[in-house]
């Protein structure tokens, strides 16, 4: 069951017009939604066999209320794991096993999320996997895979972990769903919705009836559509991989000489975030989190989970006033991708956009020290979503859109829809 938060309720009824003004922007948006469809040649009203059974709005429905789709309770859930084909076994996959957790990564590796060039492949390095499948309160139980039953041999995967999400002031327990990866000899067999209700029932047989998930299709029905954008670092190298062409008319030293970043960081303070820093800096994060539309709400522990510097994982650089209370900080996580086929090159080092405040500094100039953080650690490219604010800094600090949407999700939670600006959660 969703937690409702009674009084936040109440706030909704305060005032008709403001209601009016949800129900207007989530018909524009989900008019943006209908043109992104149709630029992606996607027709509105393709069967999804698997989704059109989910508790997930239809695709060109204008969403007008916030709440659950339907309502279980634990009887309704199935005991017993969800059959699979005989050659197969599920199996709980334990993180703390090395040689598992080396399966996972392997899978991952060779199979996971590429770009629609199959250029780039998704490499979730193994520490990063430690970081993202453990976060406080996490539950074992959640991280499930599909061997072969006469090899062992590890081919499909899926992942949950719990949240506490923030939905236009609704505080809901979740899970976020991530790592769904099948691998690619046994696609298109539909073990992916098996895969998906097998995860549901384990969530649900937690109480837990939400989920959040983000995903590069479209399938019923995006909550916001967002889009990457990507700040060159090592031109000369994304060029190399033809991850950017070189522009007409540009020279490569132009392009590296056009990418330079600040040679050493606008603020003469800014530091990475240490664990005393912890109290004020979750609420900072959590004030800034709770002006957007979908965002989560982290507890200190679960604060200092995700934002702790980790090399190669994370970071978190923070800026502090006199009294020593955190006023400014910013965060990207560590995930390179495999370069396929590329003589010269194997990896791309690529930084991830987290979570950024900005109080006493403007935000372009605490991005820009961002960036040379990450370009003094060798990274290649700096992603950033149009999430958040980021939409402010992005044309000034270079950054390039990229041609991939991502979209966000909900499972069994209809809002109306929300601009990418609205959206104030980064899953990993
Ligand atoms: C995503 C993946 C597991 C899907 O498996 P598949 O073999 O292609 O698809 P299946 O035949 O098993 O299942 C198809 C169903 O799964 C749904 N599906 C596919 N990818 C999905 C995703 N990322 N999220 C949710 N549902 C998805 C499809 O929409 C379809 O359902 P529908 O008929 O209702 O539309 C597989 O393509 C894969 O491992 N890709 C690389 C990793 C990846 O992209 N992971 C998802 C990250 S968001």
């Amino acid at each position: 069951m969703s937690d409702h938060n009674n009084n936040k309720d109440k706030d909704k009824d305060i005032s008709d017009d403001s209601n009016k003004e949800i129900v207007k922007s989530s018909a524009e948006n989900n008019k943006q939604i209908m043109k992104l469809l149709t630029n992606m040649k996607i027709d509105p009203d393709q069967p999804h066999p698997f989704w059109d059974t989910q508790p997930v709005p239809k695709i060109d429905i204008v969403v007008e209320k916030s709440g659950p789709i339907e309502i279980k309770t634990l009887d309704d859930v199935r005991k017993e794991p969800l059959p699979l084909p005989d050659l197969f076994e599920w199996v709980h996959i334990n993180i703390n096993d090395n040689e598992q957790l080396q399966d996972v990564y392997q899978l991952l590796n060779e199979n996971y999320v590429e770009d629609d060039d199959n250029l780039f492949r998704f490499d979730y390095s193994v520490a990063f996997l430690k970081w993202a499948l453990q976060p406080p309160h996490y539950l074992k139980d959640w991280h499930i895979g599909v061997r072969v039953k006469s090899s062992k041999k590890l081919v499909g995967f899926i992942s949950g972990i719990p949240a506490t999400i923030n939905v236009d002031t609704d505080i809901v327990k979740m899970v976020e769903i991530n790592f769904l990866c099948v691998h690619k000899k046994l696609r298109e067999k539909r073990l992916a919705p098996v895969l998906i209700k097998e995860i549901t029932r384990l969530v649900n047989l937690q109480n837990i009836w939400q989920a959040a998930y983000t995903a590069g299709l479209v399938i019923p029905k995006p909550v916001a559509s967002c889009r990457y954008f990507h700040r060159s670092l090592n031109p000369k190298k994304l060029v190399e991989c033809n991850f950017s062409a070189l522009p007409p008319r540009c020279t490569m030293s132009l392009l590296i000489q056009l990418n330079r970043v600040n040679e050493k960081p606008k603020s003469a303070t800014i530091r990475p975030l240490t664990k005393e820093d912890v109290p004020s800096a979750c609420a900072l994060l959590m004030t800034y989190l709770s002006k957007f539309g979908v965002s989560p709400v982290m507890t200190e522990e679960e604060f200092w989970h995700w934002l702790r510097p980790q090399k190669d994982v994370v970071n978190c650089y923070v800026i502090t006033d006199a009294a020593g209370k955190v006023t400014d900080m910013t965060s990207w996580y560590t995930l390179p991708s495999s370069v396929i086929g590329n003589a010269k090159h194997k990896t791309l080092k690529a930084a991830f956009s987290f979570y950024n405040v900005a109080t006493s500094v403007p935000l372009i100039d605490l991005m820009a020290d961002a960036l040379h953080f990450a370009k003094k650690s060798d990274f290649d490219v700096f992603n950033c979503l149009d999430i958040m604010d980021n939409a402010t800094f992005l044309k000034d600090l270079k950054f390039q859109p990229g041609d991939g949407n991502l979209q966000y999700y909900l499972y069994n939670y209809s809002t109306p829809t929300k601009k990418p600006a609205d959206i104030g959660l980064v899953l990993l």
